[in-house]
């Protein structure tokens, strides 16, 4: 077979959480097909991303106190862990905001404009006059205009499923500000995707055998101009609003200030960007490898980003000059426990990081959504019980079994050594041979399901023959020690065997097992091979353990606080985790007291405070020292009123006494998040007021 060269990605997660369980199934799902790939000696480049733009991020960026290149940067230091821990082996992990891509994201928009397919139309749209900003639908909420439920966002209601624009939302408002959003019109940039070039284009595209047949069959209604069944008409491929207006974290478009590629544009030419920065790093050239004739490229994504990706992506590719994908592939969600499936933003369910801090064998999960995993876009559940039969009586049961059945007679009694093969046993090998053709073709097609099941039966095959032979009465009996070394090799070969076919699943597994069994990395072609008389294997050690039960009921306790903490306390908003619990008692010991300020100075000698003269309502002024010189001018403070620690015992300092304290927010690191926030309530407060 001629070696293939293949550019494989899955989708690039957006950058504004931690990977949930969803990521890591599709991830794996990507892996077991590129390490079977790899292991039929085809070159593949496996590349991913973080999806870095939009306003999403941005705005939880501003939220966290961040900018949002640093909020995308803590996320993307965070996926390690994740990666390696399930054995995921991308070649390379990269962001839509690195220099690559925004220049592959101008050149191939200008490639378009070239083309004739970048038009212009100025729209209306809500605008947040007081943030300055366009409102993106899930940013502006109000009443539905069907069910009149409250609070609904502004493109579907999720009380009553109703879709609608933002506009006919009922007392609309920012869910940003809370101000109620105006029309403000707009200059767009679009994407034609409405003429017939592409309309052609994408018509054979989608429907040329290549797509599963239930995404292509979705997809054909997208763009089909048609009447439905209810009498309405479906418009066809509309255009494609490609641009954003300032603010928006993303990338400039050429010639056009202040207007930014929408996130979805830029976002899969992230999959080039990947790939770019990938062969540079090791010296390759970009422009060479795309233009390697035979070069197959394929998308592995979720059911829910199916008309990005078979539409907006390959039109963009291909009216741009470039290479198409060779296929998309479409998996379907995955749900835990029979629960809702896992939102977005949530990730409910079952904790990728939580699994592995609990020492359960990230192979476990691997064989065990292998076991449920088909080329179709179907969901998925992940069920406790049905995760514990699978790996513990099929995984250890039944295939890893067969190594510590015949492997501790080969070292005690034969020094390692395997020796003749009889005809039963070489029947028995050579069946399992033979099952490569089968095995090998529903890898290839993504039925893994499948793959795992036709090598199950087979491990039940052997398992048999060790039963009918019965290895552990045959080293009690005089001379027939042929016949037990005979039986103990079949056993040992056999799970060389299974290995093969296992390893896309179990990799950290095989590599083991190919220390065990002395042999160097195993691929489909050793499956042709056998290890033969003489050959010493090593000392067996026990390979996997059992799923204890008691490691799923830790998994799915949920976390004693009502909300998940943060893992470190720089994950947290304002820098420091929450200090230990204190009582009413505790909280009435410190008296706060409303105080004005009436004076405020410089103080000679420091850059860092300001003495200010409060009054507490105590017919006596206090004199305070606060360490806010850096955010405030002495003068705009003078005359408003603060919340002071009445209190605490007086301090003296190098400036003289410091009679109490006054409130102030700031972060816990002020070196990346300075900024200091004096404390003022709200209008009709006097001083004096204690605060309760
Ligand atoms: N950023 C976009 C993708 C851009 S690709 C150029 C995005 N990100 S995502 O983080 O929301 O989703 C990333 C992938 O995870 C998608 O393929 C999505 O379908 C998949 N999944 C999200 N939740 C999932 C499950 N519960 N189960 C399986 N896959 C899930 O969309
Ligand atoms: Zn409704």
């Amino acid at each position: 077979m001629s070696q293939r060269r293949l550019f494989v990605t899955t989708a690039l997660p957006y950058a504004n959480g931690n990977f949930h369980i969803g990521h890591i199934m599709e991830y794996i799902q990507a892996d077991i097909w590129v390490r079977f790939q790899r292991m039929q000696g085809h070159a593949v480049n496996f590349v991913g991303a973080d999806d870095a733009h939009g306003a999403p991020i941005m705005i939880a960026a501003e939220k966290a106190g961040k900018t949002p290149q640093q909020f995308v940067a803590d996320i993307a230091a965070g996926r390690k862990p994740y990666l390696d821990g399930f054995h995921i082996s991308f070649d390379n992990w990269h962001s839509t905001d690195g220099p690559e891509n925004h220049e592959l994201a101008r050149q191939i928009y200008l490639d378009l404009k070239k083309a004739g397919l970048i038009a212009t139309k100025t729209i209306e749209q809500f605008f947040d006059a007081e943030k300055s900003m366009f409102l993106p639908d899930r940013f502006i909420k109000g009443e539905c205009p069907n069910c009149h439920s409250k609070d609904q966002y502004g493109d579907n209601c999720e009380v009553c499923g109703a879709v609608y624009a933002p506009t006919d939302l009922i007392n609309p408002y920012s869910a940003l500000s809370g101000a109620k959003p105006v029309l403000k019109s707009s200059e767009h940039f679009f994407f034609t995707l409405s003429d017939p070039r592409c309309v052609e284009f994408l018509e054979k595209w989608t429907q040329d055998g290549k797509l599963q047949p239930e995404v292509a069959n979705k997809v054909k209604e997208w763009f089909s101009v048609r009447e439905n069944a209810d009498g309405t008409k479906s418009e066809g491929l509309g255009d494609w609003d490609i641009s954003r207006d300032a603010p928006y974290f993303g990338i400039e478009i050429p010639d056009a200030p202040g207007k930014y590629f929408y996130v979805w544009l830029d976002a899969p030419v992230g999959y080039l960007a990947s790939l770019k920065n990938l062969l540079e790093k090791r010296g390759e050239n970009y422009d060479a490898y795309m233009a390697t004739p035979g070069l197959e490229q394929y998308h592995f994504i979720g059911k829910d980003i199916v008309t990005f990706h078979t539409l907006f992506w390959p039109a963009m590719l291909h009216f741009s000059g470039r290479k198409t994908p060779d296929n998309v592939f479409v998996h379907g969600f995955l749900t835990v426990n029979n629960g809702e499936k896992m939102s977005k933003s949530r990730g409910t369910g079952l904790d990728p990081l939580k699994y592995l801090s609990l020492g359960m064998n990230p192979e476990w999960l691997r064989y065990y959504l292998a076991a449920k995993l088909n080329a179709r876009n179907e969901d998925i559940d992940f069920n406790a019980d049905d995760f514990m039969a699978r790996v513990n009586s099929d995984l250890v049961g039944k295939y890893i079994n067969i190594a510590s059945r015949a492997a501790g007679f080969i070292s005690k009694r034969f020094a390692g050594q395997l020796g003749e093969v009889s005809a039963d046993g070489a029947a028995l090998l050579d069946t399992l041979r033979a099952a490569k053709d089968a095995i090998a073709p529903l890898y290839e097609s993504r039925e893994f399901a499948k793959a795992l099941r036709e090598t199950m039966l087979l491990t039940d095959r052997v398992n048999a023959y060790v039963d009918q032979n019965k290895p552990w009465e045959l080293a009690k009996q005089a001379g027939m020690d042929a016949r037990l070394q005979d039986v103990c090799t079949v056993c040992i070969e056999a799970f060389r065997l299974l290995t093969i076919y296992l390893k896309p699943v179990l990799p950290a597994l095989a590599t083991q097992v190919e220390a065990f069994l002395k042999v160097g990395p195993l691929g489909f072609a050793d499956a042709g091979a056998m290890l033969g008389k003489g050959h010493v294997i090593g000392d067996y050690k026990h390979l996997m353990q059992r799923v204890d039960p008691k490691q799923l009921e830790a998994l799915f306790e949920p976390p004693a606080q009502a909300e998940p903490v943060p893992a470190t306390p720089a994950d947290l908003p304002g820098g420091e985790a929450l200090a230990p619990v204190i009582t009413i008692d505790d909280f009435a010991k410190v008296d706060l007291r409303i105080a004005k300020i009436v004076n405020c100075e410089a103080v000679e000698g420091s850059t860092k405070l300001l003495r200010l003269t409060l009054d507490a309502g105590e017919g006596r002024m206090r004199n305070v020292f606060s360490g806010i010189a850096s955010a405030y001018k002495p003068e705009d403070l003078v005359g408003k009123l603060t919340v002071l620690v009445a209190n605490l015992a007086p301090r003296k300092m190098k400036f003289g006494i410091s009679e109490g304290m006054v409130l102030a927010a700031s972060h816990a690191d002020e070196k990346t998040h300075p900024g200091i926030y004096v404390l003022e309530p709200l209008p009709g407060a006097t001083p004096g007021m204690r605060i309760h």
